[in-house]
């Protein structure tokens, strides 16, 4: 049951939470983001349900009113090293920055967390929206919206050509004839491009999945092409279901343009099912967790895909202010969204930050209807899975433990891994070395 059909799911493991509340809810452990015994029991449980894997986002600036869960959390390839040596199938998905890293080192990080798994890294490329980074990047500005994507494109190719230095048998061993490897199978890359410079080989060879699989979430025009581009699975954000259709058609429209098969590329979209034993029972753990957050805390969510910008200066009855081009140049899907959504429901501040800090998905109610919702959204074609995020500890537990088996009944969900890579579990074949590619041609 994994060919291109299949049902896709992921958990983010997102330690205290992804809310500015969520930390005071009573089953919260308020130091989960740097809780290793945390992370190892979501891993767990997520190979328990037989996700194709787990998910660690990331950012590289923090100021005093970022959220509980950015100000104190684990780099993800050091988290997901250690949850690879603990568990066996699930894929390790991490986030990295192309504009505050350089290829070489990423190239290492990514190839070593594949070996180290056996073939499960997932490589989740941003651009980074958040012009703070700069002062922890020797002043290296935030570039423009555009230009990240066009140094994210290099980036990515450098570290593809990298990945690709050693062909699959370069390695002889041979202890009698004193040869260690096959000098013709090893490959500098010699790249000298717009914004980098990257001679080669790298210092790993690859591993059993061929290279990690590339996951990405561009929203705005450059975003869709990188992603449309070069994308294995695109994490889609909240919408409605209209909406997701309309962004994963535009997605395949794009790959096909690109000579891409639009199949290979899975779109996720990320879901917060709140699960309870009957619909009230679900509202009201979704009243308790909107009822965490104060209005204050929810300015400063507000204002984080807008760069961190201080929406506390605004009257709160008043409507939504007119921001003109701010946020373009930050989160600029997410941004865009809410100063649409304000003024086309002439919204005040005070609603729009509610209403973003508070946000009321559709996947609230039993185990029944979830799922129900999932198979329809997947059998109609909207999406090709979804990433499971959680408020709570137990959040993915109850979804793993009460509504997986209900997909896993209805046939849409495997049972048991077929695959021990992250590539076989999505049914993608694995890339052949570019080098062996033009000796067999
Ligand atoms: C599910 C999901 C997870 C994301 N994770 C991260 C992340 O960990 N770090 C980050 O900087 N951006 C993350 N993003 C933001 C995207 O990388 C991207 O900036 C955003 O979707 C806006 O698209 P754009 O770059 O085309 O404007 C995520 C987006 C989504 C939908």
């Amino acid at each position: 049951m994994t060919n291109k059909k299949t049902l896709k799911l992921g958990a983010m493991i997102h330690g205290v939470g992804g809310g500015w509340g969520d930390w005071r809810h009573p089953d919260s452990l308020p130091n989960a983001s740097t809780n290793f015994k945390f992370y190892k029991q979501q891993a767990l449980k997520a190979e328990e349900g037989k996700f194709d894997f787990v998910f660690i986002a990331d950012s590289v600036s923090i100021n005093e009113n970022s959220s509980p869960h950015y100000l104190n959390r684990f780099e993800p390839v050091t988290i997901l090293s250690a949850l690879a040596g603990v568990t066996d199938h699930v894929g390790l998905v991490a986030t990295i920055s192309t504009s505050y890293s350089e290829p070489y080192t990423v190239a290492r990080q990514l190839a070593s967390l594949d070996h180290i798994s056996g073939g499960r890294a997932g490589w989740n490329v941003v651009t980074s929206w958040l012009s703070g980074s700069r002062d922890n990047y020797n002043n290296k500005n935030l570039p423009e919206h555009s230009e990240r994507y066009k140094i994210a494109a290099e980036f990515l190719d450098v570290v593809k050509g990298l990945w690709d230095s050693w062909e699959d048998d370069a390695f002889v061993y041979d202890k009698e004839s004193g040869i260690f490897f096959d000098k013709e199978k090893l490959h500098a890359l010699n790249h000298k491009g717009d914004y980098f410079s990257v001679k080669g080989p790298l210092n790993i060879a690859r591993s059993k999945q061929g290279q990690p699989a590339i996951f990405q979430a561009g929203k705005s025009e450059s975003g869709r092409n990188f992603s449309a581009q070069n994308a294995d699975a695109i994490f889609a954000g909240g919408g409605s279901k209209e909406e997701l259709k309309e962004y994963a058609l535009d997605i395949k429209h794009r790959a096909r343009n690109f000579g891409r098969n639009p199949d290979e590329i899975s779109v996720l979209p990320g879901i917060l099912p709140i699960i309870g034993d009957t619909q009230e029972d679900a509202d009201r753990k979704q009243q308790e967790l909107a009822s965490l957050i104060t209005i204050e805390k929810a300015l400063h969510a507000l204002g984080r895909p807008f760069d961190d910008h201080d929406f506390s200066q605004y009257p709160l009855d008043e409507p939504f202010p007119d921001l003109g081009e701010l946020g373009n140049n930050s989160h600029r899907g997410i941004s865009g969204d809410i100063k649409r959504i304000a003024k086309e429901n002439h919204l005040t501040l005070r609603e729009v930050a509610l209403r973003f800090a508070t946000p009321k998905g559709e996947f609230v109610g039993t185990p029944e209807k979830v799922a129900d919702l999932i198979q329809q959204w997947f059998e109609e074609g909207v999406v090709d899975g979804f990433i499971i995020q959680a408020a709570t500890p137990n959040g993915l537990p109850e979804f793993v433990e009460r509504v997986v088996p209900i997909l896993q009944e209805r046939g849409l969900f495997r049972k048991e891994y077929d695959h021990d890579t992250l590539r076989g579990n999505f049914g993608l074949k694995v890339p052949i070395n570019r080098y062996s590619e033009k000796i067999y041609r």
